[in-house]
């Protein structure tokens, strides 16, 4: 899981390649590197461990000069992070330099072979062997293309490859399979990377490659081939509804408190999607076996639509985590898989995706990223229109999904007749609400937000709870806290907690319980119960709930109390509540927030 840029123009290029991978950083920041051609007989590679703007200084990148260049933001698969490991990587004459993202898995098997035939391996990864396999081709051939092909037909796994070589210092060379990798065409330049955010300052006209494809890419055209048949593929040029600025910071401390300051747009952008598209995808999940997929955030947002399903669709959909989806999904032609991911890359999803259709299931999608590898596979795709999401943490595109879902669930529950057209109608009018109150909760309980967490910073362990359709909510809002704060947190049903992780609770232990409005009677007494036992072992409680008559309850030790709004919208409320407590966590703590240690935005590997 990495950043791959290339750049070839007719001018200098290396400013605008570590812009780029700078660009891609949220993709992987352990390491990176820069090749650049440069008239010699040899390419030229700086790189070392760290993140692009301390290595960049160090190894001078932008003094390399040439036109044509590739760099590589790294996250660690193959070995560890060393500067050996970063990329690129060069072939042993030094004439062919190359960037990947992906995990090539024959790759020992190659490299025994190529080392037997004399290749001398200076690094532990996967990736040096597709270098020296072209090497040896073209020392076979005498052609860069063909010897390129050659290599990238003995691969197995998942790559996207950039390449350039002294041979041919005028184009640039890359292929992908299961790993994404685009073009940009610009007015004086063109691009390769990973996504459109490594260029987006430069030009929003993009070609998507597909899987097995292969394409040159020299300052003013491109070419596209597939690598079985050899053979051109036309592709149409398509521009991009983003602009820089979007997928700038706009003013804001870090992209996490953009994004979550962006739901009130984002709700509205989902609630404007078109009404045939939801009917038509509700109608699906009529027609067949649902199951919904999803991973980390994906997968929580995933339980609460089953929640929305089953409460107002008329019926309860499977809702499993990708990464172990193969291990149980039992379909065929009468099951449908809707997948829910922001990056529309991400491995898991796209593997569940793939042994579905292996199975001849439907498939479908919800996704943020227009042109991503989900998008393109799925019969049937919503986009979500949320604009970027820099942030490693998912807010606002989650937000937006857990929207997009609520109206395929109340649509679906339409069509089975067990909710009228009316309650549908009365529902989705809740939740327009939600814009505006979200904009109330930012300016109106952020500051208190802010001391609840700034006081509880000591605090290393934290139990999420909710029940019913908050408690998937729970677990999504555990996962922000970890993920961004570093701190331990558990979400899960409050009625489970007292089947053994009551244990834990102290004055050590904080515990934030999601509550129902008490319209939802049954719901309300009985997440109160769980309250109470809390309370009777010492424990701080935080109440996260709408405004409602009458004071908060006593028993908790603290309550953010959201402005009040009908009581279907409560969950999406909380959740943002819930955002700003663990942002403002994070922020007390010093974290890293948008590139959270260890995390990656797109997740492309098993
Ligand atoms: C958490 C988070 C991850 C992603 C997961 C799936 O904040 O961002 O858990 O939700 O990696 O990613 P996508 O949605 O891109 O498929």
């Amino acid at each position: 899981m990495c950043g791959i840029a290339g750049v070839i123009s007719l001018g200098e290029v290396a400013e605008r390649l570590v812009k780029c991978i700078h660009n891609l950083e949220y993709r992987g920041y352990d390491s990176c590197g820069v090749a650049m051609v440069n008239g010699g007989p040899q390419v030229h590679v700086r790189k070392n461990i760290g993140a692009v703007g301390e290595v960049s200084e160090k190894e001078r990148f932008s003094t390399l000069s040439g036109h044509t260049g590739i760099a590589h933001t790294r996250w660690a698969t193959h070995g560890a992070v060393t500067k050996e490991n970063a990329h690129p990587h060069s072939s042993c004459g030094a004439d062919f330099s190359i960037t990947h993202n992906g995990i090539i898995s024959n790759h020992e098997r190659l490299r025994s072979r190529l080392s037997r035939d004399g290749h001398n391996f200076v690094s532990d990864t996967d990736t040096e062997v597709i270098v020296h396999l072209v090497e040896d081709y073209f020392k076979k051939t005498n052609s860069v293309e063909k010897a390129f092909v050659a290599a990238i037909r003995e691969l197995e796994g998942t790559y996207a490859v950039a390449m350039i070589t002294s041979h041919e210092p005028d184009r640039i060379f890359c292929v992908r399979k299961e790993s994404p990798l685009i073009i940009g065409l610009g007015a004086d330049a063109n691009y390769v990377a990973s996504d459109f955010n490594a260029f987006i300052d430069h030009t929003k006209r993009v070609v998507f490659i597909e899987d097995d494809e292969y394409a040159q890419v020299t300052h003013d055209s491109h070419s596209i081939k597939s690598i079985s048949t050899g053979e051109p593929v036309a592709r149409d040029v398509l521009e991009l509804p983003w602009d820089s600025e979007m997928a700038q910071k706009g003013g804001f401390p870090h992209y996490m408190l953009k994004e979550i300051y962006e739901q009130p747009i984002v709700v509205n952008s989902a609630l404007d999607i078109d009404e045939e598209r939801i009917r038509d995808l509700a109608r699906q999940t009529v027609e067949k076996t649902l199951t919904i997929t999803g991973v980390g955030t994906t997968f929580y947002i995933s339980q609460f639509a089953q929640y929305m399903f089953s409460l107002y669709g008329g019926a309860t959909p499977l809702a499993l985590s990708s990464d172990e989806f193969r291990h149980l999904a039992q379909m065929g032609k009468e099951s449908l898989v809707l997948a829910v991911s922001q990056s529309g890359e991400t491995y898991d999803t796209l593997t569940a995706l793939r042994h579905a259709q292996k199975l001849g299931a439907s498939t479908a999608a919800i996704v943020n990223v227009m042109g991503s590898s989900m998008a393109r596979m799925v019969d049937s795709l919503i986009l979500q229109g949320s604009g970027p999401e820099i942030c490693v943490l998912s807010t606002k595109a989650a937000m937006s999904q857990m929207i997009i879902l609520t109206r395929i669930a109340l649509e679906a529950g339409v069509i089975r007749g067990v909710i009228s057209r009316k309650v549908a109608n009365a529902r989705i009018k809740d939740l327009r609400v939600i814009p505006e109150t979200i904009e109330r909760i930012l300016n109106e309980k952020s500051g208190f937000i802010h001391t609840i967490a700034k006081a509880q910073s000591h605090i290393n362990h934290w139990l999420f709870l909710g029940r019913e359709r908050y408690y998937p909510v729970a677990r999504e809002s555990a996962l922000k806290m970890k993920e961004v704060s570093y701190v331990h947190a558990e979400g899960m049903p409050s009625g489970f907690l007292k089947h053994g992780t009551i244990a834990l609770i102290d004055e050590k232990m904080n515990s934030v319980v999601f509550m129902p409005p008490k319209e939802q009677k049954e719901l309300y007494d009985i997440s109160m119960s769980s309250v109470e036992e809390i309370r009777a072992r010492g424990g701080y409680i935080l109440g996260i709930m709408l405004e409602e008559k009458g004071k908060p309850p006593a028993i908790f030790s603290d309550v953010i109390t959201l402005p009040k709004a009908p009581a279907f919208a409560a969950p999406y409320l909380q959740m943002v509540a819930a955002q700003l407590l663990s942002y403002f966590t994070a922020v007390t703590l010093k974290r890293n927030i948008d590139r959270p240690r260890s995390l990656a935005k797109s997740v492309t590997v098993a």
